[in-house]
């Protein structure tokens, strides 16, 4: 039951598209840059809280919201590495996007991935037709990583480069610009599994949790980290002058703050009614194990 991140890609790589026809410069971008690595966290998750909730693994359900939430954080990472945003030139231990193919190449395969995520999730549609919890699920895919989620949190995080932040803020770029797509991957993988919706609202409190916890380790990986381990640049927020949590409260209250979100979260996945007991201590001991994550 204990999901390594290659079991994880064999279920992605199914979805991907063939590199062919007279836009395949934009395919192989776009191919490159999800089969680069990564700890593919999000479907993991996904699928974990879908395991303790589905009485019968569905594939041809769960696998295409997988792969659409996995191909979203990618494109999410393909333009967050761009010139005009953060301005990286490794990711997942390889050149970025627009490092290896250009700019504007770079640009159409965060197009592209988005776009096809949904075309990719749609598939679960014909695997269940009438499925309203598929129809929740697309909605999810839909909201969450939207101008009042992933990229609402980027937008700020964008605009204040340079600029001092409060703790309103701070906790309002990292609910939206990651907290949400973690959120996405936890509400869609119990919708699809069948939880009722007190466990979905517990899962969104959970999820936000983890997802704070997530970034906070993020930048705090960014000063102490190891370029080999992370596979992508440390001091980037320094460069760009980015003001984050672990920059204004230190590192200390930073690690203590991710041990209290991570703690949380744990404590409140043990209250979820599960039908499979397994699914529930995998999804705890990943938890744990981003804690003192070094990538
Ligand atoms: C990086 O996400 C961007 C953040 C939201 C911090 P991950 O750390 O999950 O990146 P990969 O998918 O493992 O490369
Ligand atoms: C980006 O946050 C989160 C996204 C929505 C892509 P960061 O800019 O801190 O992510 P990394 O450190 O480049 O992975
Ligand atoms: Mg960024
Ligand atoms: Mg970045
Ligand atoms: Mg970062």
């Amino acid at each position: 039951m204990k999901y390594s991140t290659k079991d994880i890609e064999n279920i992605l790589y199914k979805y991907l598209p063939i590199e062919e026809g007279y836009q395949r410069a934009v395919i192989e971008a776009m191919n490159y840059s999800f089969r680069a690595g990564g700890k593919r966290l999000r479907p993991m998750i996904m699928k974990l809280v879908y395991d303790m909730f589905a009485i019968e693994e569905k594939l041809d359900l769960i696998g295409p919201f997988m792969a659409a939430l996995e191909m979203i954080h990618t494109y999410s990472l393909i333009h967050d590495d761009l010139p005009a945003l953060d301005n990286d030139l490794v990711r997942r231990g390889l050149p970025t996007c627009h490092a290896k193919y250009g700019e504007d190449m770079a640009i159409l395969a965060g197009d592209g991935l988005l776009n096809f995520a949904f075309e990719t999730a749609s598939k679960a549609f014909l695997a269940c037709p009438g499925n309203v919890a598929v129809e929740k699920a697309f909605v999810s895919l839909a909201k969450r990583p939207g101008i009042y989620g992933m990229i609402g949190g980027q937008v700020l995080d964008v605009a204040m480069s340079g600029k001092p932040l409060d703790d309103e803020q701070i906790d309002f770029i990292n609910i939206n610009k990651t907290a949400a797509l973690i959120v996405c991957a936890m509400e869609i993988g119990g919708l699809l599994g069948g939880a009722d919706e007190t466990d979905c609202e517990n899962l969104g409190h959970i999820a936000k949790c983890v997802g704070l916890a997530f970034q906070v380790q993020d930048d705090i990986l960014d000063i102490i980290g190891d370029e080999e381990k992370l596979g992508k640049p440390v001091k980037s927020d320094e460069k760009n002058a980015k003001y984050n949590y672990a920059t204004v409260h230190g590192l200390e209250e930073a690690k203590c703050y991710v041990m209290e979100m991570s703690r949380k979260a744990i404590m409140m996945i043990k209250d979820i009614k599960a039908s499979n007991e397994d699914a529930r201590q995998q999804l705890m001991e990943l938890v744990n194990s981003l804690i003192n994550r070094e990538f």
